[in-house]
């Protein structure tokens, strides 16, 4: 493997809108997901698992009685804690199930059923009789409860942050915005449940873990299991084929992960297979937690902010720590002098939170461009020109100069394709029919990422066909299609002559879908390996030759700050008499680097936004603290936006090119759309109604 410098790959097929090279195959139902695989070697018919999950909060399995489950017909074992195959590492309390009779909250895995069928399985889980001993519990969080100080926020960032002298000035403030905003709990709700098979085999005399999972990254899930099972990462393959999208609930292995693992250690090599239902991934599968914003804006009277303070509080588990980085696009957005960000975190019996898109900027961003709106107004100014005179000159975070900050760009561009300047000034200015009428707008910012860790593999097959060869995940985004693209750009051929092979982790490595630098990381190294295939063997190379390589760190690009800018543009209608909020236009406008595919972009940015709509008006989990679960576990009660909620959506973008962040010169798109979208909405109902909501999601009863 060599680590090559990459130049700027002359675009070809980048930047046009090729069909998703597995489009066929997913509307023609020949793509196989996780849960319809079994065996390699397609004669063990698999044994289904259903999972047991505990009905307390907090407290010890006293008892497991498997009798009558094993009476069952069908029902081939039962395990709980005390048969369980014991892991070698337990510090990751979320996978380290089965250990110990401790319970940590509801839903919480505490015994495996296994059975020849899913139908049996399921009455065998029925039939185990658990008894608990149970302890007090606390699963609401509170301003008075979220007052523990983690170490950092996710994925590495500092807990708080406090830069110049905040409380001067705010005390010598003309203006000051002080409010809370809440956002409620949200459940990511891919469109495929999550589901794992796995066998035990063996291979050069050792023991060899195989898997399909449905994941956003095949690597990840070897590297979190192997060590828990005293296993070498080259004894688990994982392969995840086709994936029915995931928003960052599949972006680690969770419990059903390993339960399927530990199932399959007991069955002499049958292999076992765990569809986890959608209500059992309202409680395993990760959500993002409820936050508490606190929000001070201290500024002149020509609306230049001199502070910003924001204070977070939310939720972890006391299983495992995962705290929402929510303050932490406020750090770096807008001009102020003096700023203070904060996050504590309330530690709770209740499932593990995680990732689900845009965490951090989601939520942060809507209570960050709800209080601007809010300062528009105490300055009596337009939203933009507020955004216009705080306009930072290097990023206030890191005091680097932005690579390329194109935030204002967004906003002129989207305010005239909205038509923003017929806005009147004044809320509640607008009644057409029964229905208030009014527009809003927020900014959006997602930081550049890219991950270590990736190497590409390029091989000649002759013809001038090439066989390249990372091993990412397509999670529905169209990551296949647009590295085919990158791949025959590099090599200087057409994308019909790349065969890419990804989504096992006998591939080489590739970091996550997440975080919006998939195509970013596997990209870079896809070129690297390309471009030295092509240095060292030329444009017509013999067969089964081949070059493996990942991308090396630029060191200048160590100076610049990347991120991602975008704007959003909402028109809400909301009806005098029932408060019912509609949407009726959405437009954002986003700079990202350069467009690999302005289809699947497109698909993302616009599922970003709808996303975003449906955060605004509908999703909402209610968490029962009485007994620490989530009672709106099923997609009847927990609501995302429809078909007849989403009416017109449109995202476009800057042509741009950032050729110091990548050699394809683009950013990353997964996540950007999300962010800022529930604020433009709610600034739209303010200034239909004159009624600020300050809460999530703008439900009808506020307008009331
Ligand atoms: Mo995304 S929440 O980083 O999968």
């Amino acid at each position: 493997m060599t680590e090559q410098q990459t130049r700027t790959v002359r675009p070809r097929s980048i930047g046009t809108s090729l069909d998703r090279v597995d489009g066929v195959e997913k509307v023609t139902g020949l793509a196989s997901y996780a849960v319809e695989h079994g065996a390699d070697d397609g004669v063990s018919a698999p044994l289904s698992l259903w999972l047991v999950t505990s009905t307390v909060a907090r407290g010890r399995v006293a008892r497991v009685d498997a009798s009558r489950a094993l009476d069952h017909p069908g029902v081939t074992a039962v395990i709980d804690h005390t048969n369980a195959p014991r892991l070698e590492q337990t510090d990751n309390g979320e996978l380290a199930i089965l250990q110990d009779d401790r319970v940590g909250f509801r839903g919480q895995v505490v015994a495996l059923v296994l059975a020849e069928t899913s139908e049996a399985a399921r009455e065998g889980a029925a039939l185990v009789d658990v008894a608990y001993e149970q302890e007090p519990h606390e699963a609401e969080l509170r301003e008075d409860n979220a007052t523990y100080r983690p170490e950092q926020v996710n994925p590495a960032m500092e807990t708080d942050t406090d830069e110049g002298d905040v409380d001067a000035a705010f005390a010598s403030a003309q203006v000051l915005v002080e409010q809370t905003y809440r956002t409620p709990y949200e459940h990511n709700n891919p469109l495929e449940p999550h589901a794992t098979v796995a066998w035990w085999g063996q291979h050069d005399g050792r023991d060899l873990l195989s898997m399909y999972d449905s994941t956003q990254g095949v690597h990840g899930v070897v590297q979190s299991l192997a060590p828990m099972l005293g296993l070498e990462p080259d004894q688990v393959r994982v392969r995840a084929p086709y994936v029915g999208g995931g928003f960052g609930s599949k972006g680690e292995a969770h419990a059903h992960v390993m339960a399927t693992a530990l199932a399959a250690r007991t069955t002499g090599g049958r292999p076992v297979r765990l569809a986890v239902t959608r209500q059992q991934m309202f409680a395993l599968t990760g959500y993002r937690t409820a936050t508490i914003s606190h929000l001070r804006l201290g500024a002149d009277a020509d609306g230049r902010l001199t502070a910003i303070e924001h204070a977070v509080q939310e939720q972890t588990s006391v299983v495992r720590e995962f705290a929402e980085q929510t303050a932490s696009p406020t750090r770096m957005l807008y001009a102020a002098p003096n700023r203070r960000t904060s996050h504590r975190l309330a530690r709770l019996d209740v499932a593990v939170p995680s990732w689900m898109r845009a965490p951090g900027e989601m939520p942060g961003m809507y209570a960050h461009e709800v209080a601007m709106d809010e300062l528009a107004v105490a300055c009596d100014l337009d939203p933009i020109v507020l955004r216009e005179r705080n306009e930072p000159d290097l990023d206030p975070e890191t005091g680097k100069p932005f690579n390329d900050r194109r935030l204002l760009d967004c906003l002129h561009r989207g305010a005239e394709r909205f038509g923003w300047d017929a806005r009147p000034r004044e809320p509640r200015a607008v009644l057409d029919g029964d229905w208030w009428v009014g527009t809003g707008v927020a900014s959006a910012t997602y930081p550049a990422m890219k991950q270590p860790g990736n190497t590409a593999r390029v091989t000649s097959l002759g013809d001038g066909r090439y066989a390249v060869a990372i091993g990412s995940v397509d999670i529905g985004t169209g990551a296949r299609t647009v590295l085919t693209q990158i791949a025959a750009d590099a090599l200087e051929v057409d994308p019909s002559d790349v065969d890419l092979e990804i989504a096992d982790s006998l591939l080489p490595s590739a970091s996550v879908a997440g975080g919006s630098s998939g195509t970013s990381s596997w990209g870079s190294a896809i070129v690297a390996a390309g471009q030295l295939f092509r240095h060292d063997h030329g444009a017509r190379p013999d067969p089964g030759l081949h070059t493996t390589a990942s991308a090396a760190d630029d060191p200048a690009a160590e100076e610049l700050a990347f991120h991602s800018f975008g704007a959003v543009f909402a028109e809400a209608r909301v009806n005098r008499w029932t408060g019912e909020v509609r949407v009726p236009r959405l437009h954002g406008v986003y700079s990202v680097g350069r467009v690999i595919n302005p289809r699947t972009a497109r698909s993302q940015l616009v599922g970003g936004l709808v996303m975003g709509l449906s955060a605004g008006l509908f999703e909402e989990s209610h968490r029962d603290p009485r007994f620490g679960h989530v009672v709106t576990q099923d997609l009847a009660t927990y609501h995302v936006a429809s078909h007849a909620d989403v009416l017109g959506v449109d995202a476009e973008w800057l042509e741009e090119s950032d050729e110091a962040f990548t050699p394809m010169g683009s950013r990353g798109i997964g996540e950007i759309g999300i962010v800022g979208t529930a604020a433009a909405v709610a600034n739209a109902t303010f200034h239909a109604t004159g009624v600020r909501v300050r809460s999530l999601p703008l439900t009808p009863d506020h307008f009331l």
